[in-house]
């Protein structure tokens, strides 16, 4: 596997710059996959292929020989899978945040694998229709073609959901010694579901045609929370809940509110990334919330303002890693992570 780990790093050098290069991060992207059985190696690559492609339940990737694989109704969608989650832009937060969380915690990678996988199955799912032309109508995702473009818009939608549901198939048949998979699956549906992901992707839709004069800051964070916060708390509050015991008490709320403001601050900078950088860093269409009539956190605060919001919520979610740290915890990582969206390099 050696030689894929490039493929599966989380941004080429022109695209990220900035501390998501670092071996360190490697090291995370490397053991999200490394099962107990020291069978699957490289992020994104084999755990997914080996474990959502398959269709028969089994529980150990490694069971999962080539003629079982042809035989796969998932494999059907091997191609759209591979498009999509292997595209060499994909910064992957959620699931380096997860094992930023889980090492802090005191849980194993190995505990966490098919957790990971699952948010960015989900991440990916809600780009992929995120991008639909009944939504943003956009062309461009990780560096190349929108999954709709490459393929199709039927191929798209059915490539998300299957993505869906392999994630959660991923949460409940993980071997856990808690018993919180339901928790989890539980959580992740708040989280994904009418009054989460979808809510906040609707209610960004409906902001379309609308003058930014008319949008308050507030309705942006609210709408930034459902549609972008919650997936980045989940990465966090999931592992919350696999840690179980393990997490202290008073570390919860701290955790919550680094959360929320990291995730605010994620869609902020993408919105000033929309505005001012080029497809070559994002990987993305240019100026697609314009095109779409959109207003954004750019358009709604100017230029300046959108700045000092931007370096708020960051500041904001240092005096959690702060707090985190006062309660014997190592949250460094957490540090680097606020470092590398204020870089400019997100
Ligand atoms: C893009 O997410 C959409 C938002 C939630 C703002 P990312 O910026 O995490 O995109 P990828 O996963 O790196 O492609
Ligand atoms: C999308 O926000 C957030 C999702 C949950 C998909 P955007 O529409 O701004 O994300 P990009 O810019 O297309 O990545
Ligand atoms: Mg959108
Ligand atoms: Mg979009
Ligand atoms: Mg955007």
């Amino acid at each position: 596997m050696e030689g894929s780990r490039g493929k599966f790093l989380p941004g080429s050098p022109e695209v990220m710059g900035g501390a998501l290069q670092g071996q360190d991060w490697d090291g995370y992207l490397r053991g999200a996959v490394q099962f107990a059985d020291g069978s699957i190696v490289g992020f994104t690559s084999d755990i997914a292929i080996n474990n959502l492609r398959r269709s028969d339940g089994v529980p150990s990737p490694t069971a999962i020989n080539n003629q079982e694989r042809s035989l796969n109704v998932a494999n059907y969608f091997a191609k759209t899978y591979d498009h999509s989650l292997l595209a060499g832009t994909a910064k992957r937060l959620r699931p380096v945040v997860a094992f930023m969380t889980g090492d802090m915690l005191g849980i194993p990678r190995d505990d966490l694998a098919e957790f990971c996988v699952a948010l960015e199955l989900l991440h990916t799912a809600s780009l992929i229709v995120d991008d639909l032309p009944a939504q943003d109508n956009s062309s461009k995702r990780r560096g190349v073609d929108a999954l709709h473009v490459a393929f199709s818009e039927w191929e798209a939608q059915l490539t998300a959901i299957a993505m869906i549901n392999n994630a959660y198939k991923l949460i409940v048949i993980a071997d856990r010694d808690n018993g919180s998979n339901y928790e989890l699956a539980d959580y992740m549906s708040t989280v994904c579901g009418e009054n989460g992901l979808c809510k906040g992707q609707g209610e960004d839709l409906r902001l379309r045609n609308k003058s930014p004069k008319d949008i308050k800051v507030d309705d942006l964070d609210r709408i930034s929370y459902l549609k972008t916060g919650l997936a980045i708390e989940s990465a966090i509050m999931g592992v919350v809940i696999i840690a179980g015991t393990k997490c202290p008490e008073e570390a919860k709320q701290p955790l919550l509110y680094y959360a929320y403001h990291l995730g605010i601050a994620w869609q902020v900078k993408d919105d000033i990334d929309d505005v001012r950088a080029p497809i070559k860093k994002t990987g993305k269409s240019e100026n697609q919330d314009a095109k779409n009539k959109k207003p954004n956190y750019v358009t709604v605060l100017g230029p300046d303002e959108v700045q000092k919001k931007l370096d708020f919520h960051l500041a904001e979610a240092q005096k959690y890693v702060d707090k985190l740290e006062s309660l014997g915890l190592n949250a460094t990582r957490y540090r680097e992570i606020t470092e590398y969206v204020s870089q400019g390099s997100r």
